[in-house]
Parts: structure tokens; sequence; C-alpha cells
């Protein structure tokens, strides 16, 4: 058996506790095998309370942390988005966990799932935000951001105006966060928005048939159902004595939030490649953020994630890794240096984090990244391979690869690489996750 396989072996028992929400392996053929999780329910307890796009399975986290980790490791995840390491690692009853993330309305959303709230003060307060939203001597302003009447029709753009005020002037700000991430989801669902996908189109039949939803109806329905799912997740986070430190920042750079040699496993799910072509987690979060925030700056966002900008670009990065520079230099030979150049800055940032990440490291403790290898001029880059020279270069040792379909996750399965219509080619229907070790 390999070191890999007697560890996993030796986790095995610790998952015969577990309820039938999770994955109880109980062979190591079992844990090595299952990855897809397709017949689980991803909105569990608090991790429902609120869609992100390209959200880890809990699951597959569960099994992970499990897995790596006990109540005693300290477990970071480096691109936290919706905070499902930390979530889990807090029903893991793990006492240190950290997550980095530099998408306000994602860290808002991380800590609104983490907070201790009773769901009774939540629920008796609803009574009072429905007389006051009923009430017409409420008096109120119309909230205004850049182009939010390309987003909404006028009549809900009051009445959201008009919740977010009751919402705002709540005293218990654990109460005003639990129903202000109820209001980002009906932000999101009383808008113009084509949900087909995580970009920002305006639908065209929404415009054209005057969508005007029920603000109200959609607003009691979202409270009643994040009700059910805190009441859950209190049963499970009880007397639960544990920390997580969530890092509003850049994951390029190091944050001394985090000490230095003290993470014993990193686990996360880092983009997978510049938010313009691939997930644009700014596009998906700017109305909820606008509404919070009444500031414009998130439109900025999707520039300053991984690969956003090829200004300053350093071509040094192809040194580390020969897969990098084969890759790149096959899309040179196919197009001009635009797309090669957006590649180049992907995984120049991608290093730079991984950099970073290993100052938090402990030695022996386990890096794991869950990956997508996607398409760019027809080239299927090999994101998991350049990974793992990357990570050669920084003192890791990669255990093994696995592969998994992706199932839960809502993500267009063909692109059109050169923009021609009707020709398309399939991006990522599979994930690695990449088990490195650090020595
Ligand atoms: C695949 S998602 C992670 C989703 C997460 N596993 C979850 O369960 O919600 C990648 C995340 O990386 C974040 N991100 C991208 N570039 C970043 C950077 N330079 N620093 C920190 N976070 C970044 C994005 O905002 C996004 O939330």
């Amino acid at each position: 058996m390999t070191e890999l396989e007697t560890l996993i072996t030796s986790s095995l028992p610790k998952f015969a506790e577990e309820n039938n929400l999770y994955f109880k392996p109980k062979t190591l053929e079992d844990w090595e095998n299952v990855w897809d999780f397709g017949e689980f329910n991803a909105n569990i307890y608090n991790h429902g309370l609120h869609q992100y796009p390209a959200r880890f399975i809990p699951q597959l986290v569960r099994k992970i942390v499990k897995t790596f980790s006990n109540e005693n490791s300290n477990v970071l995840d480096i691109f936290s988005g919706s905070g499902t390491t930390i979530l889990e690692c807090k029903y893991l009853g793990i006492k240190n966990s950290y997550g980095i993330e530099l998408n306000p309305f994602a860290v808002f959303m991380t800590k609104t799932k983490l907070q201790n709230l009773d769901e009774n003060s939540a629920i008796q307060k609803l009574d009072k935000i429905k007389s006051l939203f009923f009430d017409d001597s409420y008096n109120f302003s119309l909230i205004s951001f850049k182009n939010i009447e390309f987003w909404y029709s006028e009549k809900v753009i009051s009445a959201l105006s008009k919740l977010f005020d009751i919402i705002s002037k709540i005293t218990d700000e654990k109460v005003k966060n639990f129903y202000l991430l109820v209001f980002c989801e009906i932000s999101r669902k009383t808008s113009f928005l084509d949900h087909s996908g995580f970009k920002m189109y305006r639908s065209k039949t929404k415009v054209s048939s005057h969508f005007e939803p029920d603000v109200w109806n959609e607003f009691y329905r979202t409270s009643q159902r994040n009700f059910e799912l805190l009441k859950e997740n209190n049963k499970i986070t009880m007397n639960n004595d544990t920390n997580q430190t969530l890092v509003y920042g850049d994951s390029r750079i190091i944050h001394s939030e985090i000490p230095e040699h003290s993470i014993d496993l990193i686990l996360t799910s880092p983009p997978y490649g510049d938010s313009k072509t691939t997930v644009a987690y700014g596009q998906y979060s700017r109305l909820p953020w606008q509404w919070l925030s009444q500031k414009d700056d998130i439109i900025q966002l999707d520039t300053n994630l991984l690969g956003g900008s090829t200004k300053k670009l350093d071509k040094s990065i192809l040194n580390l890794s020969e897969k990098l520079k084969e890759q790149v230099a096959e899309i040179e030979n196919v197009d001009d240096s635009k797309r090669s150049n957006d590649v180049i800055a992907f995984y120049n940032d991608l290093y730079s984090t991984l950099k970073s990440a290993t100052y938090y490291m402990k030695k022996g403790g386990y890096f794991i990244l869950v990956t997508g290898n996607r398409t760019v001029k027809k080239i299927y880059l090999r994101t998991d391979l350049i990974i793992t020279e990357f990570a050669k270069t920084l003192g890791y040792s990669t255990e093994k690869i696995y592969s998994r379909n992706i199932i839960n996750k809502r993500m267009a399965s063909k692109n059109s690489p050169t923009n021609e219509k009707g020709k398309t080619v399939n991006t990522m229907m599979t994930e690695n996750i990449i088990i490195l070790k650090k020595l």
C-alpha cells in the first residue's frame, strides 16, 4: 500500500458515524472511485442559503477534510468563494479554518452562512418586515446605482428599495445579515437577468413581457426556505467551539492573519481561467453587491481576479512548466498573441497563489486542488499537469490525481472558441482532484 492508501484506509472508520446526507465510503475502493455525488443534495444546511458559481459540493469537501485532517488541524481554502470549505470545517468541529476571497459579495455570503443565529430571532422579525413593507405611509428613498433602470422595472426598483430600507434598519446585525442575504437572492431573481448562465445578459423575453414579479412573494418564499436550512444548521452547530477566519483579500499575496507553516491541509478550487472567458464571478455578484454597497466598484472585480489583466505580463513563468511552454507555443501558432497572453497571465497569477499558499503550509501537509482543464483555440489546456509542474518547483510531490464528472455545477457545456455561430467544442465536464504533499 502507498502512504496515501494507508492514510485513506485509516480514515474509513471516521465515516461510519456519518448521516445520510453525506457519503460514507466503506472501502478504499469506494473512497477512490466515488467523486461525482450526483445523488446527493448540495443545498444542505447553510450551504443552501445562497447559490454561487462553481460552488464546491459539501460531500466532496467533507470526504477530503475527514481523511486529511482532524479536529486539531488547521485547514485553509485560498479561493474560498461562498465558503463551502470553512462551513464544512465548522460542521466537522475543526478548531481553526481559514479562507481567502477577493469577491466582497462572496465574503458577505460566507460570513452570513457562518454566523451563529438562533432561527427564532430571524423568524420573529418577518411579521414586522411585512407590516412595514405594506405600510403605504412608510418613507424610504429610491436606491440608485449604475444602470439600475436597465436591469429592473420601475415598480421592482421601488419595491426592492423599500424592502432594502426596512432590512437595513434592523438593529440585530445577525438578523439583518440573514435577511440581506435573502434580499440578495431576490435582487437577482426579480431583475431582467437571463439566468441560463453566470454572465450578465438581459433576457429579451423578460423585457418585452414587462417582467414585474411580486417582490414580497419572492422574499417571503426565500425566507421560509432559509428558515428551514438555518434550523437544520443549528441542530448540528450547537455548542460548536470552532474558529473560522475569513480574509477579504487577494490570494496572490501573503496575509498575516494566517501564520507561516501553520496549515495542515489546503483544499481549494481555483478559477478555471480568467473570468472574462470562463466563470464571471464578478458579473454574477454585481447586482446584489450594488444594492448592498450602493457603489459600482464591483464592476471592476473580474479584471482583478486571476488572469484578469495582461498588463505587466511576465513570460518567465514558461520556464517553470514544460507543458505550459508547449501549449502556449501551440496557441501562438494558431493565433496572434492576444489569447496566448491571456493564458500566460492566468497561469502567472495561479503560480503566485500557489507560491503564497506555500508560505502557510506545514511540512508534510496536503495541498488538494480541484481543477478543470479548459480549451483555448481548440487546445485542451492541461491545468492539472501544469499545476503539478509548478508544485514541484515549490517543494511538493504529486501523490495522485483523481477525476470526477461535473454533475451539479451549472455551467455551459459548450462554447464557441472561434466566436463563430454553430461552432462549439465541449468545455470542462470533468474535473481533477490533485493531491500534493509538501516535502
Ligand atoms: C471556483 S470558485 C471557488 C468556489 C468555492 N469552492 C465555493 O465552494 O464556493 C473560485 C473563487 O476564486 C475567487 N478568486 C479569483 N481570483 C482570486 C484572487 N486573486 N484572490 C482571491 N480569490 C480569488 C473567485 O472570486 C471565486 O470565488
